[in-house]
Parts: structure tokens; C-alpha cells; sequence
């Protein structure tokens, strides 16, 4: 369904970055994964490390492309209230979640333009809902999603969608802020994103440039549109 389209998804190692890349890949699309660590899939793969402010030879010559996805993510270390937060984990975080962001659209917006392509964010509801606990992730989360909606409007040829979960998604990124007892049954998997992105790249996106579309745990989705999502932060555990 995808044969003959090329896509990359910018941290597509692990979590709902990898889901999106399999799904492409599955269906056809050459994909290629940025990430410090090799994906454990067989996807095409370079190293890039977002936090690193040289300038990232894996984001030159990319080549054409049908679809572009950013999944990238630095949450920080812990919950932590924002009286709290070291100021290297913030920079970090604007370094990885939205410079990062803003290095993925200006390497790749010439091709996606040439080919009328997709860009894909993966959001969250932080955007909606702020993060206490999560400041700096959500006060990144947020700039991104107005970066991408100003560049949207800049923009005829191509087509820019949200994606975000309705509840936490295990991953590598969570777990790392996780005791090593918690229980994860309550949470989606990253593998419930990979229908809707097929459905963004088969369709580039027509149906749906500029919104934010809320992905349930039975894969099914909405758009914010119709209500913001609920917020995930957990004040109890400050
Ligand atoms: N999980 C949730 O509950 C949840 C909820 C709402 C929104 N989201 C959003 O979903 C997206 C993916 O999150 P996830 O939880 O699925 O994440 P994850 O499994 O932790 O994956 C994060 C990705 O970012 C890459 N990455 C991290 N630091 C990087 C760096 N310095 N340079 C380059 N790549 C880097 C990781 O690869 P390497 O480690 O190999 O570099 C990995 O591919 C994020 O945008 C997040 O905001 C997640």
C-alpha cells in the first residue's frame, strides 16, 4: 500500500516512534529511523543525538520523501515540581523535544514540499492540559505543536498531523521514570499508533492537516476538536 514511498522517522528506536516506522515499513515505505541507539527491527538506521547542538549529518541528504515523522523525546530524569528542575534538565529538553523538532522540519520540508508529503508530530496531552510535575516536557510539548501549526501555515504543498494518545503509552522513555514494581496493565501500547499512521501516509494526510487526533487504546481516533484529552499527570505523585 505504501511501495514506493520513503519516510523517516526522527526516534524511531523505541515506543510509539518504532510502532509508526514498523507500521510504514510494513506496508511497504522505505524508512529510514534516526536515534542514538540502533532500532531493534531491521529498519534502515543512522545515529543522530538531538541533544548534541553540532550540527547532524544524518539530517543531510535525505534524499526524497513521502512522510516524516517526529517521535523524539527527552521527558527528564523524574516527576519533579518545577522549583525542583535543574536547569541542564530543561535545556535538554528544549534541546531534544523542540530544537530537535525544529531541526527535523527545516532538513526535511524541501522534500516534503517536492512531493506534496506528510509530517507527522507526535504530541501529547500536555499540550492541551500542561504537566505539573512534567513543566519542561510540557512547556516543550507545547512550543512544538506551535511551531508545527505556524510552519503549516506557511505551507500549501504540505500536510502537517498531530497524533497524541488518549492514556500513557508504555515505552522505554516511561519506564526509565518508573519503579521497577509498576504496573503497566492500565497502559497502551505503542503499537496502537501504527493503523492511523498508515492511514496519514496512505492519504497524506488530506483529511486531517492541521489537527491533532487522539489515539485510543482500541487504535480507533478523534480529534481534539471534538474535546480535549484527559489529562495524564498524577499530582499525587509530587
Ligand atoms: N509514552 C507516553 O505515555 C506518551 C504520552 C503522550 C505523548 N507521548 C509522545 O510520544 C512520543 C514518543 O514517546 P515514547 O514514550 O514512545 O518514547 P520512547 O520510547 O522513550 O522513545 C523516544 C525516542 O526518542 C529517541 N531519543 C531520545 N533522546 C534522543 C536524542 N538525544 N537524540 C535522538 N533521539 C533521541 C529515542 O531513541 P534513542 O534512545 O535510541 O536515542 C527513541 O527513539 C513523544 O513525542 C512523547 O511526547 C508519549
Amino acid at each position: 500500500m505504501l511501495a514506493g514511498q520513503r519516510g523517516l522517522v526522527v526516534g524511531g528506536s523505541t515506543g510509539i516512534g518504532a510502532a509508526i516506522a514498523e507500521a510504514w515499513a510494513r506496508n511497504g515505505m522505505d524508512v529510514l529511523v534516526l536515534s542514538r541507539t540502533k532500532p531493534v527491527n531491521d529498519l534502515r538506521w543512522a545515529a543522530i543525538d538531538l541533544a548534541d547542538p553540532a550540527p547532524a549529518t544524518a539530517l543531510d541528504d535525505l534524499g526524497p520523501l513521502d512522510a516524516v515523522a517526529f517521535a523524539a523525546v527527552y521527558y527528564g530524569d523524574k516527576r519533579a515540581t518545577f522549583a525542583e528542575t535543574p536547569l541542564a534538565q530543561w535545556r535538554h529538553q528544549v534541546e531534544v523535544n523542540l530544537t530537535g523538532l525544529w531541526r527535523t522540519l527545516q532538513a526535511t520540508l524541501p522534500a516534503l514540499r517536492a512531493g506534496n508529503g506528510l509530517f507527522v508530530n507526535v504530541s501529547s496531552e500536555v499540550v492541551f492540559n500542561g504537566g505539573p510535575g512534567r513543566s519542561g516536557y510540557a512547556a516543550t510539548k507545547a512550543a512544538g505543536a506551535s511551531l508545527v501549526d505556524s510552519v503549516r501555515q506557511e505551507e500549501d504543498g504540505v500536510r502537517f498531523v498531530s497524533v497524541l494518545p488518549a492514556g500513557m503509552v508504555d515505552s522505554p522513555g516511561i519506564r526509565k521514570r518508573r519503579p521497577s514494581d509498576f504496573d503497566y496493565s492500565g497502559y497502551m501500547r505503542p503499537e496502537t499508533f501504527g493503523p492511523l499512521a498508515v492511514e496519514l501516509a496512505e492519504t497524506k494526510g488530506k483529511a486531517h492537516n492541521g489537527d491533532s487526533l487522539i489515539v485510543n487504546p482500541d487504535g480507533s481516533w478523534e480529534s481534539v476538536r471534538r474535546g480535549v484529552p484527559v489529562s495524564q499527570s498524577d499530582r499525587s505523585r509530587l
